[in-house]
Order: C-alpha cells, then structure tokens, then sequence
C-alpha cells in the first residue's frame, strides 16, 4: 500500500509528466503537473516567465506552490525539473512523501527534448554538450533529494512505472 504523496523529480526530458500520467492510471492516484499550474495561474507559459519576470520569480512560485501541495496526500506531482536547485524545496517534499528520481543520458534527454521551444534554460542551448554539463551540475542536488532512482533510457513507459510501484512497495 503506497502511502503519502509520490514526487517525481529529474532533469527536462527525463519523462516526469509521461510517467505521471501512466501511474495515475496504475495507482489511480490524482496527479498534479506543476509547470501546467504555474503556467495556468500566470496566464502565461513559461518562456514568458522567465522572460518577464525572470528566472528567480519562477522559482518562488515553484517553491510556494510546493509548499502548497505538501499539504496533499496521495497525490502524484510531476514536478519541474528544477525543484532541487533551492535546498528548502527538498524538505517540502519529504515533509509529505517519498522522492522518485528519474534519470536519462544527456543524448536521451536531447532526443526527447530537442523539437520543443518551451523550456527557457534550454533555448539557446539545444545540444548534448550543454545539457550533459548542466545535469553534471545538478546531479550531486538531484541524486541527495532522491529516495528512489529510476534510470528511464531505452524503457517504455509502463516498465518504469512498474520499476517505481516495485520500490515504493518495498
Ligand atoms: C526547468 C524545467 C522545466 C520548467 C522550467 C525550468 C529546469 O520543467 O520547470 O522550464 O530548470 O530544469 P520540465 O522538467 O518539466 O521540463
């Protein structure tokens, strides 16, 4: 029996959002998408954001709305790939539940993310080098805040969920 909330975290193009939407349905679980609530809440997508407002007013949101969603239970947040680069973020989500990692090679990540325009720290950057050297950075964040690593290259959907439900169950 799974209990608390399930935060799945890991860099852009590591198939949070995917996975989420796949365990809703195999755990049926609510899950929640926090880009898509910042995005709706704003009125605006994300590049916007960034663009306006800068990137520091983003990630107040992003740590508000995490406070917001530890008062949940049993839900699945999807959330932005980067809710570890503020250290208080992570308690946030232990406070409420369990941390699920998923990983992916910088190629992966670049062949899942390479023909969208949505993620503002990739514009501009659009290439193995860059993204291998930014998830360098934030592996040691990543890898301290996760409870449970799932590498996801070269699997379906499915057999990482059913990876996650294995480990939480243990
Ligand atoms: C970001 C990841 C994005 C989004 C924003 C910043 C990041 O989420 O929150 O563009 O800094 O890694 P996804 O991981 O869902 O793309």
């Amino acid at each position: 029996m799974i209990q608390g909330n399930i935060f799945l975290i890991g860099f852009m193009g590591t198939g949070k959002s995917t996975v989420s939407k796949e365990l809703k349905k195999m755990l049926s679980m609510e899950c929640m998408e926090m880009d898509d609530m910042i995005v709706e809440r704003q009125g605006m997508p994300i590049s916007d954001i960034f663009e306006k407002y800068g990137e520091d007013y983003f990630r107040d949101i992003e740590s508000g709305l995490l406070v917001e969603l530890k008062e949940k239970n049993k839900v699945i947040v999807s959330c932005g790939g980067g809710v570890v680069l503020r250290r208080e973020n992570i308690g946030h989500m232990k406070d409420s539940g369990r941390v699920v990692l998923l990983s992916a090679t910088p190629q992966t990540v670049y062949d899942r993310v390479k023909n969208t325009t949505s993620r503002p720290v990739l514009n501009g950057n659009m290439n193995v080098g860059y993204i291998g050297e930014l998830m360098e950075k934030r592996r040691e964040k990543y890898e301290k805040a996760a409870d449970i690593v799932i590498v996801t290259d070269g699997k379906s959907t499915k057999e990482v969920c059913r990876e996650i439900v294995d480990a939480l169950e243990k």
